[in-house]
C-alpha cells in the first residue's frame, strides 16, 4: 500500500484512478463549483486524478497559479486542505468567496509566485496550521504568451521572452519545492506552441527546469486538448490552413509528474 495515498488495493479492480499515460477526457466536468468560465483553467479530472493518486485525506494541497480555483474545489471536495496563489486579485477575491474553510482550510492568496515574501505568507500558514509542508503541488502556469492573464508585469504570460518566462517559472519551482514534503510529487500542466512558424516545445523546456532543481520524472502524460478552435466550430478553417501549408494542429498537452527526493 503506497504510504502518500488512500487508494484501497482490496478494491483494486473497482479504483476509478487511470494509470495510463493517455488521458482522453472528453468532456469537462461542470458540477460542484466548477463552471468553467475562466479562460485558461484546466479540466477538473486533472487534479483530482492527481490528488486522488498522490495525497491522503488530511494533508495540504499547494498551487501557485490558481486561476479560477478548480484545484481548490477538488482538493475541498476530496478532503485536503489546500493554499493557492494567483497574480490577479479580482479572481482570487473570487476564489476566496466560493471555498469553505469548515473541515479543511482553504487559503487564497493573492501574490505573485515567484517571489520569497509569497512564500513567507505561507510558511507562516503552515505554521499556524500545524503542518510542516505541503504534500502534493499542481502547477498550471500560462502557456508562456499564449493567453495573456492581466496586464501585470509579474504575470508569466507577459514574460518578454522564452528566456523570461523559463526564469520565472524557476523561480515559482525553487519556492515551490522548498514548501513540498520530501518523497512527495509536483505535477506541471503545460502545453507547446507555435511562434514564427516555429514549434517551441515549451513543456520539454519546463520539464528541463525541474529537472534541473534535482526532482526525479516519473511521467509524462499525454491529455488530448480540445480549445476554442472546437467551440467555435473553427477546426474546419484550421484543417485547411495545416493541409496547405506543413504544420500539425495541436491537440494534446502535457502533464509531467516528478519526484523530490
Ligand atoms: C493557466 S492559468 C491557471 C488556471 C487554473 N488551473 C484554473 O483551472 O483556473 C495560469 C494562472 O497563473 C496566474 N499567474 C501568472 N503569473 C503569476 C505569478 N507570477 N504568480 C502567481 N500567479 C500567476 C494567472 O493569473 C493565471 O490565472
Amino acid at each position: 500500500m503506497p504510504f502518500f495515498n488512500d487508494i484501497n488495493l482490496n478494491n483494486w479492480k473497482e479504483s476509478e484512478i487511470w494509470t495510463d499515460s493517455l488521458w482522453i477526457i472528453d468532456k469537462r466536468d461542470k458540477t460542484g463549483k466548477h463552471d468553467g468560465f475562466y479562460h485558461g483553467n484546466f479540466v477538473p479530472q486533472i487534479p483530482r486524478q492527481l490528488i486522488l493518486r498522490y495525497t491522503k485525506k488530511g494533508e495540504v494541497v499547494f498551487d501557485p497559479f490558481v486561476g479560477s480555483g478548480t484545484t481548490a474545489y477538488e482538493a475541498e471536495t476530496h478532503g485536503r486542505h489546500f493554499i493557492g496563489v494567483d497574480i490577479q486579485k479580482n479572481i482570487t477575491d473570487q476564489v476566496r468567496l466560493k471555498v469553505d474553510n469548515d473541515k479543511y482550510f482553504s487559503e487564497i492568496i493573492t501574490g505573485d509566485s515567484t517571489k520569497d515574501t509569497t512564500f513567507s505568507k505561507i510558511n507562516k500558514i503552515l505554521t499556524d496550521k500545524k503542518k510542516k509542508n505541503v504534500s502534493l503541488a499542481i502547477l498550471h502556469p500560462p502557456y508562456a504568451d499564449i493567453i495573456k492573464f492581466s496586464g501585470l508585469d509579474a504575470d508569466l504570460s507577459n514574460s518578454k521572452s522564452l528566456k523570461e518566462f523559463l526564469n520565472s517559472f524557476s523561480l515559482v519551482l525553487k519556492n515551490t519545492i522548498s514548501i513540498l514534503e520530501n518523497g512527495r510529487y509536483l505535477a506541471i500542466v503545460i502545453g507547446d506552441k507555435y511562434t514564427n512558424g516555429q514549434w517551441i516545445p515549451l513543456g520539454f523546456y519546463c520539464m528541463n527546469e525541474v529537472q534541473k532543481l534535482g526532482l526525479t520524472l516519473k511521467s509524462i502524460i499525454i491529455k488530448n486538448m480540445e480549445g476554442n478552435r472546437a467551440k467555435q466550430n473553427k477546426e474546419g478553417i484550421w484543417r485547411y490552413r495545416a493541409l496547405s501549408s506543413d504544420y500539425y494542429i495541436f491537440k494534446h498537452e502535457y502533464i509531467m509528474i516528478f519526484k523530490k527526493n
